[in-house]
């Protein structure tokens, strides 16, 4: 078997293009949406990550504004700055790029957005809403990851879903958005014992520990929709958290990296943003 794949760059393109006529009939309205990106330090993946953020949005007619901080920042100059931005009409969405330089609190500051602007879905209260399937802002990569599977016509709902990986960003997020739509959900993580046993009863198998390749044929149901949400550096080259050539021959789905998840998070970041926008208006 060769698995189909689950073209995510193709989905994004697809996204953007709606999302630009959307954003024109926006601004002709008199509302231009807006997105405000913090940067603290000089992390190198981050600068990347931010560089491409602000590029979409400039794409699809977002306003965006980058604010640049050094490593040295305190806590207190970084929440400052937020309110500010909290209180600014022209800015609909606020992103603080993480990780944070140590001296800074990553809670403190993910609470200092104001809930209707945290257009990366991590304020308790949005996290609180996403649980209760009130109306919120979903987190991005894992908002992507569902709107991929509803693409290829997966269904979600009755099947078995192995989440490996409990970060805040991706992994206990994508699961209770997987249970939002009624599949059943196992969580497992650096501490399961028998790994194995597990995501071999995945009907699907969402990969998010950032070890390259780690997930091989001999872990994988025949017939599973394998989605990697890894993004590691082998030989100077990307590669996922699953071994592409290997699982590909047992998977009935997957994913590429890249090419496949990535694309979809800021893509979403940029659906939340015009959402931000239309909520005002
Ligand atoms: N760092 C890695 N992923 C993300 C993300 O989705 N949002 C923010 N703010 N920082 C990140």
């Amino acid at each position: 078997m060769s698995a189909a794949l689950l073209n995510g760059k193709e989905l994004a393109a697809k996204k953007r293009e709606a999302m630009k006529k959307e954003v024109s009939a926006l601004i002709e309205g008199g509302t231009t949406p807006g997105l405000a990106v913090i940067l603290v330090g000089d992390n190198q993946a981050s600068q990347t990550y931010v560089r491409s953020k602000q590029k979409s949005c400039e794409q699809i007619g977002i306003h965006s504004v980058l604010i640049k901080l050094p490593e040295e920042t305190t806590e207190a100059t970084l929440l400052t700055e937020i309110d500010r931005l909290n209180e600014d009409p022209t800015i609909d969405g606020i992103l603080v790029q993480l990780p944070l330089p140590p001296q800074i609190q990553e809670r403190a500051v993910i609470e200092k957005i104001t809930p209707s602007k945290d257009v990366d879905g991590f304020h308790p209260i949005n996290i609180g809403k996403m649980m209760t399937k009130d109306k919120t802002f979903l987190p991005c990569t894992p908002y992507g990851i569902v709107e991929m599977l509803k693409e290829a016509d997966i269904t979600i709902g009755g099947k078995h879903v192995v989440v490996i990986g409990r970060s805040n960003i991706v992994g206990k997020p994508v699961g209770q958005l997987l249970l939002n739509e009624d599949a059943t959900v196992t969580y497992c993580h650096s501490r399961t014992n028998d790994l194995a046993t597990f995501t071999k009863q995945a009907d699907i198998l969402i990969v998010a520990i950032g070890k390259a390749k780690f997930i091989k044929a001999s872990d994988v149901k025949e017939g599973a929709v394998v989605i990697d949400v890894g993004m590691n550096r082998e030989d100077g080259k990307l590669c996922g958290d699953v071994d592409f050539e290997e699982v590909k021959e047992v998977a009935s789905h997957l994913t590429p990296v890249p090419g496949g998840v990535g694309p979809m998070t800021i893509t979403m970041l940029l659906e939340n943003t015009i959402q931000s926008a239309k909520d005002r208006t």
